[in-house]
């Protein structure tokens, strides 16, 4: 179908490659299925070269998935393609996905080669691809920065070798949407053969383009889109899928259509928020907490009177319903448990009767309870599983003395107690964590976010540390921020701990 746009998801792949953002073959599938359940054509599950995590949640995916094509990342190395041939076995449907840098940035300083070299080369990785797939897509890394007559060249000779989908990536975000639109015009124009393979777009977002990008390509001829959930990925992120669908559904006259069920997107952005820890920012286009609020006196009589007055999008296309924005205290458990679902937190009667019984605590000091507070809650409940848990923070402060804290953590059953000073409240309190944890830990990122404005506020703490050269992400929330701090702290710790 001529008018179908492919949706290529790749959340658990370029999205999974955020620090920060990993998940665990567990968390991996549960995020699989709701993009099946979501409509999307390819999930591309991981890389399975790079980590035995990686090839082994290759594997689980392509047991957990029915209907997507199940995809994996390879370099243009043929040790690569055999390893994601192996992962792949279980899929129902499989597609290897390999490629190879043709910018001169690449093919220069990345391979110290030559244009003739690097095509060679990626007609070589899609031959050997499809000794094991027939469906093989291949990608010229840095596309937007390639050169259109050579990027034109290799992407013909790659169709033929077999490919069945081209990439072109703009890998660095660089692109003007005029610029990768005539891109796309420009090998629909001049490759040989390009109907007989599917254009891919995959745009990164550092300059704020990627969709716009992605949009240019689509209505230039692409008709697979790369994307991500929340537009995670590398640095500022990928093109978001949900910005894709709405936009389609949106613009009537654009005659493309995808198999997107819009109305599941506002409960898996929370899933994948959720799961990888990875806040969305308030006023994010289609899923943002802001995205349907109208708080101008202005708007709000307009939409009163009629919704179209200011809103393009019925937030029901996107899964939003009235009961769904807000929980109060008079919200029964069966809410609250529907809640948790859709953010991605199973809880059995037991845990789900304490996390309410902390939920009416919450609602009562609070007027509404919202998703992030109702994660706060869950996330008390998941941490029951860490090795390190605090058992009390106790930190005098103020102006005029020094500020000391002292802490008790629990480690594996062990009680564990030091003090400390320190510059301010939260250095006293990691001062006298590091007394316990003696490691050569680095606090790389720390931010604290409220989550509504009044002074009973939960705040919400993110926080990166580096240990033997890798950063640990970590999370916490309390009403006082010197604890959700070292909450934060732990949690970076416990990751490493476990590791
Ligand atoms: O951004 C990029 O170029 C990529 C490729 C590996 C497809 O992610
Ligand atoms: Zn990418």
């Amino acid at each position: 179908m001529d008018n179908k746009l492919f949706i290529f998801d790749t959340t658990l792949r370029d999205g999974e490659q955020v620090p920060g953002c990993q998940l665990n073959t567990v968390e991996k599938i549960q995020v699989a299925k709701a993009l099946e359940n979501l409509g999307v054509d390819v999930i591309e599950a991981g890389f399975p070269i790079s980590s035995p995590g990686d090839f082994n949640s290759v594997i689980e995916i392509s047991k957990a998935v029915t209907w997507p094509t199940i995809c994996a990342l390879t370099r243009a190395v043929e040790k690569d393609i055999d390893v994601a041939a192996e992962a792949l076995k279980y899929a129902k449907h499989k597609r290897i996905h390999t490629g190879i840098g043709t910018s001169d940035y690449h093919i220069k300083y990345k391979f110290n080669s030559t244009q003739d070299d690097i095509l060679q080369r990626a007609v070589a990785c899609v031959k050997y691809a499809k000794r094991y797939v027939e469906d093989v897509e291949f990608y010229a890394e840095d596309a937007g920065r390639t050169d259109n007559e050579y990027l034109a060249r290799v992407i013909e000779a790659v169709i033929k070798a077999g490919a069945t989908v081209v990439n072109i990536p703009d890998t660095t975000g660089y692109c003007l949407p005029s610029e990768y639109g005539e891109k796309i015009k420009y090998l629909v124009e001049h490759v040989d053969g390009i109907d007989k393979a599917i254009i891919s777009t995959h745009c990164h977002n550092d300059l704020g383009m990627a969709t716009a990008n992605t949009m240019a390509g689509i209505l230039n001829g692409a008709r697979q889109a790369e994307v991500t959930i929340n537009g995670i990925g590398e640095r500022a992120g990928n093109t978001a899928l949900e910005e894709i669908a709405m936009i389609l559904k949106c613009h009537r006259n654009i005659p493309i259509i995808t198999d997107i069920n819009t109305q599941k997107i506002y409960d898996i952005s929370r899933m994948v928020s959720s799961l990888m820890n990875m806040p969305v920012q308030s006023n994010k286009a289609v899923v943002g907490r802001n995205a349907f609020a109208h708080s101008s006196g202005i708007h709000q009589d307009g939409v009163l009177k009629n919704a179209q007055t200011y809103e393009i999008m019925n937030p029901k296309d996107v899964g939003l319903d009235e009961n769904s924005i807000v929980l109060t205290a008079r919200s029964g458990r069966a809410a609250l448990k529907n809640r948790l679902k859709i953010l991605g937190v199973s809880v059995d009667d037991d845990k789900l009767d304490k996390v309410y019984a902390e939920f009416l605590k919450l609602a009562d000091k609070k007027k509404e309870i919202h998703d992030d507070d109702i994660l706060v809650l869950a996330g008390d409940n998941r941490s029951l599983n860490h090795r390190i848990m605090l058992d009390y923070l106790q930190v005098t402060s103020g102006i005029g003395f020094r500020d000391v804290a002292s802490i008790g953590l629990n480690i594996s059953g062990e009680k564990f107690e030091a003090a400390a000073t320190g510059n301010g409240p939260v250095d006293a309190a990691i001062r006298a964590l590091k007394k316990i944890v003696n490691r050569e830990m680095t606090l790389k990122e720390f931010t604290i976010q409220a989550i509504n404005k009044g002074s009973d506020d939960v705040g919400k703490v993110h926080m990166q540390v580096e240990y033997d050269n890798r950063v640990y992400y970590g999370f916490g929330a309390n009403t006082d921020i010197v604890a959700a701090s070292i909450e934060a702290y732990i949690d970076c710790i416990n990751k490493f701990i476990i590791d």
